[in-house]
């Protein structure tokens, strides 16, 4: 797999961190290539538990470069903060490269998100209230600061500057709250410049090299395809590309470059903060499924809302992202139920559906059409081979299989790193 993108098939926390920790073996290189500390990716090696938001799942492996590419945003006290973490716990950081062109998320962007969430009330988005849309909102209107920008003081404070002289209208304004004073940012944002500066180079040109001697570079996805701006159930989604088209951008290689794009699902499906969920359960099931999965955000403690598998939403995620395979995350969950359930279309009041809808309406008030297949009942969480998984967990796996007409080429059993099957 010379160069692999990984991306989330559902609403982000498939168990990617896991999946990439997994591959990350093989790899010369793990590339974050968008999004910033929304993510949470948790990895478990023993019974040692780390969660990672803003370093790339590669960083257990010593001939792993992990890079922090251009697509991203990044707030430099949470890199600091999660490098001395990673040191902590006898990783190497040193090895992490951030690109010049990746945009820093200030203060000014956490205190926008957390007002502007306050602002839209019961229509909020339920962000993780990390910065990351209005971050994104100054790259795009091009007000944005840059990695690169803190290399030089002069020109990172003129810019501080120019965007309070925005923001500091808006807050007290708009949101009726108090301006922020430039100084004290830049103050602080000088202050990481040495901690930061020997990790930070043209990561393009890195990976361009990389893929060109044939490296293994690993792409990884944050958050979910039905969570990317173009691509997801916007509004109700986070401010850049997780879907894989987002790693050729937010990494500046390539299309051509890539060899396999690995989608990560869930046997079931969950999703934190509000927007349409058509399989949601309100239900012992559901409950059931949060619990066993310990369905909280890593980032937030959210507690997630959790439903059936979307075959729908699954088989657009392969459409969307040209899936090559799907890595199948914990389905030792659903040992717990005697049957399972999985959706093969949608019906509204006057229609049907057996594609994801365009229509963001639709999928407010679609019922799912499920269909019923049988539980295994029995745990599974010791299984490391295919033959040794009982025949309906097989079944399930050949369902879904057909039904997006993509190979499942692993399926996890539980969240150790060892815990999964390759099919
Ligand atoms: P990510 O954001 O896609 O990396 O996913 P998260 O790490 O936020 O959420 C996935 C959660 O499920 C983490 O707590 C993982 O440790 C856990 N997990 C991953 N794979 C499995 C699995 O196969 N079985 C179980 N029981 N837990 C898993
Ligand atoms: P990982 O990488 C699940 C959701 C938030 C909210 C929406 C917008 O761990 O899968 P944002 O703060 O990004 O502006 O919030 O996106 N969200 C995630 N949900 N997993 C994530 O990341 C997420 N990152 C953002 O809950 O609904
Ligand atoms: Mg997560």
């Amino acid at each position: 797999m010379p160069a692999t993108i990984v991306v989330g098939a559902q609403w982000g926390d498939e168990g990617k961190g896991r999946v990439v920790d997994y591959f990350a073996e093989r790899a010369d290189y793990v590339v974050r290539y968008q999004g910033g500390n929304n993510a949470g990716h948790t990895i478990v090696v023993g019974d040692q538990r780390l969660a990672l938001s803003l370093i790339p799942s590669g960083i257990h492996y010593p001939n792993c470069t992990p890079v922090i590419a251009s697509g991203t945003v990044i707030d430099p006290a949470v890199l600091i903060a999660e490098m001395d973490m990673a040191a902590s716990k006898g990783l190497d950081p040193s090895r992490i490269r951030v690109s010049t062109n990746a945009h820093l998320v200030m203060p000014y962007h956490r205190k926008l998100d957390a007002v502007i969430e306050r602002f839209l009330g019961k229509n909020q988005i339920g962000t993780t209230k990390k910065g990351i849309g209005p971050a994104y909102t100054d790259k795009y209107s091009r007000f944005g600061i840059r990695v690169q920008d803190l290399f030089d003081p002069k020109i990172f404070a003129e810019k501080v500057h120019t965007a309070l002289e925005d923001k500091n209208k808006i807050l007290p304004r708009i949101y009726n709250t108090l301006p922020m004073d430039a100084d004290e940012i830049i103050e602080e944002y000088l202050g990481y410049v040495e901690r930061l500066r020997p990790h930070v180079e043209d990561t393009s040109l890195l990976l361009h090299r990389a893929i060109n001697t044939g490296k293994e570079v690993l792409f990884e996805g944050a958050q979910g395809t039905l969570l990317d701006i173009d691509h997801g159930t916007y509004p109700f989604v986070t401010s850049s590309n997780p879907s894989a088209g987002g790693a050729i951008i937010g990494s500046g290689i390539g299309p051509k470059a890539i060899d396999e794009v690995i989608g990560v699902a869930k046997a079931y499906i969950s999703r934190v903060g509000t927007g349409p969920f058509p399989t949601e359960l309100h239900d012992d099931v559901g409950d059931k499924m949060i619990e066993l999965g310990g369905e909280y955000g890593t980032v937030t403690g959210r507690r997630r809302r959790c439903g059936w598998l979307d075959l729908l939403a699954l088989r657009y995620a392969v459409r969307v992202n040209s899936l090559t395979k799907v890595f199948l995350t914990k389905m030792d969950i659903l040992s717990a139920f005697d049957t399972i359930k999985v959706a093969t279309g949608y019906r509204s009041a006057d229609d049907a559906f057996d594609e994801f809808p365009a229509q963001q309406s639709v999928l407010y008030h679609c019922e799912p059409v499920y269909e019923e297949l049988p539980g295994w009942g029995e745990d599974i969480t010791g299984v490391r081979r295919l033959d040794d998984l009982p025949k309906e967990a097989r079944a399930y796996i050949e369902y879904v299989e057909a039904a997006i007409d993509t190979e499942v080429g692993w399926v996890s059993v539980g969240p150790e790193r060892t815990q999964l099957i390759e099919l």
